[in-house]
């Protein structure tokens, strides 16, 4: 038998006092409490004992295992405190996990670069409500009940007299309603239409915009939105002004601008013309004017509505706008 218990647990406790370090503590751990370690050889040993002595240092043996197993662990601890090492299992020098983080969704991006176009010239931001009497969404744009320009909007009816708004010029009669000229606003919103196939979803977003003063002229409609135009795309791209027709302007236009996948040769995208149309447009009808009591002779003003879905696919190249709204994550993940 090798040396009794006793003398094994005082020469460990004796080298434990002079370890300076953790790898000598951990070194100590192997000498006596490893496969091979004393306290472990003892133990396998007992066998070799007068049997009568066997329990009583089988259990003592047990007693001196745990003892050295806690005190070896103390030193440990207390080393690592002091050296500021908290746990070997903890490196806090390693940098964090990076959290992931979404991004923006194409239309809001889009929505705030238009919004951030037109403030550089004065716009402030309105809105409105999405669910909207018939009165705003109607008859005060000069669309009365009954009149075939309803045609051109299929509306989703809440009621008989509230609908879903079908685009954002409410909020041009709201906001006329509470303030004096000059005015000088867009407002983003969703709107709905009765409407689904490639390049029509039944929500969509539209940005509207309304500058009434005095002198207005329709000179002033082409430089704003040849402005906006070329702070959206860029310089190069050209418009033009297509005679059109809204209830609500008069005279009314469409403005279209030079394709900006062909440059104006022709493609897939502008259907060989060479143009996309892009918005609507036109000179704040009279009738408008009067339903929210201002002055006819004295105020002129122009307004402009236009999607957002379909500046974004024209920016970005995308060519199915369910793409929007499916959220797919590989998807969103490239804006
Ligand atoms: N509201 C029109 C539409 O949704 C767009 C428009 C707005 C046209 C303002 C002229 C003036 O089609």
């Amino acid at each position: 038998m090798s040396k009794p218990i006793e003398q094994i647990r005082e020469e460990a406790l004796a080298e434990l006092s002079q370890a300076g370090d953790a790898d000598a503590i951990r070194a100590l751990w192997v000498k006596y409490l490893g496969r091979k370690g004393e306290v472990t050889g003892f133990l396998r040993n007992i066998s070799e004992l007068p049997k009568d002595q066997r329990p009583a240092a089988g259990k003592r043996a047990n007693e001196v295992k745990k003892e050295l197993e806690s005190t070896f662990n103390e030193s440990l601890e207390r080393l690592a405190g002091q050296t500021g090492q908290y746990s070997e299992a903890i490196d806090v020098s390693l940098p964090g996990r990076p959290a992931p983080l979404g991004t923006l969704h194409p239309i809001t991006r889009i929505t705030r670069l238009i919004s951030r176009v037109f403030a550089r010239m004065g716009f402030g931001i309105a809105e409105g409500p999405e669910v909207e009497s018939d009165y705003y969404n109607f008859e005060a744009l000069n669309i009365p009940k009954n009149h075939p320009a309803r045609d051109m909007q299929d509306t989703f009816y809440v009621s008989d007299n509230v609908v879903l708004r079908t685009h954002t010029s409410p909020i041009q009669v709201r906001y006329m309603e509470a303030h004096d000229p000059p005015i000088r606003i867009i407002a983003p919103g969703k709107v709905y239409r009765c409407d689904s196939d490639l390049t029509h979803t039944p929500m969509f977003h539209q940005v509207e915009g309304l500058l009434v003063d005095e002198n207005v002229s329709f000179g002033d409609l082409k430089g704003v939105l040849t402005a906006f135009v070329h702070q959206v795309f860029d310089i190069q791209t050209s418009l033009r002004f297509r005679p059109s027709f809204f209830p609500f302007t008069e005279p009314s236009a469409e403005v279209d601008i030079q394709c900006v996948i062909c440059r104006g040769s022709g493609c897939k995208v502008c259907s060989h013309t060479g143009w996309l149309e892009v918005l609507g447009c036109g000179m704040v009808h009279p009738v408008v004017f009067e339903n929210v009591g201002y002055d006819t002779n004295r105020y002129s003003g122009f307004a402009f509505g236009m999607g957002v879905e379909r500046i974004a696919m024209l920016k970005y190249g995308i060519n199915d706008i369910r793409m929007f709204f499916e959220n797919d994550i590989r998807f969103l993940r490239q804006f």
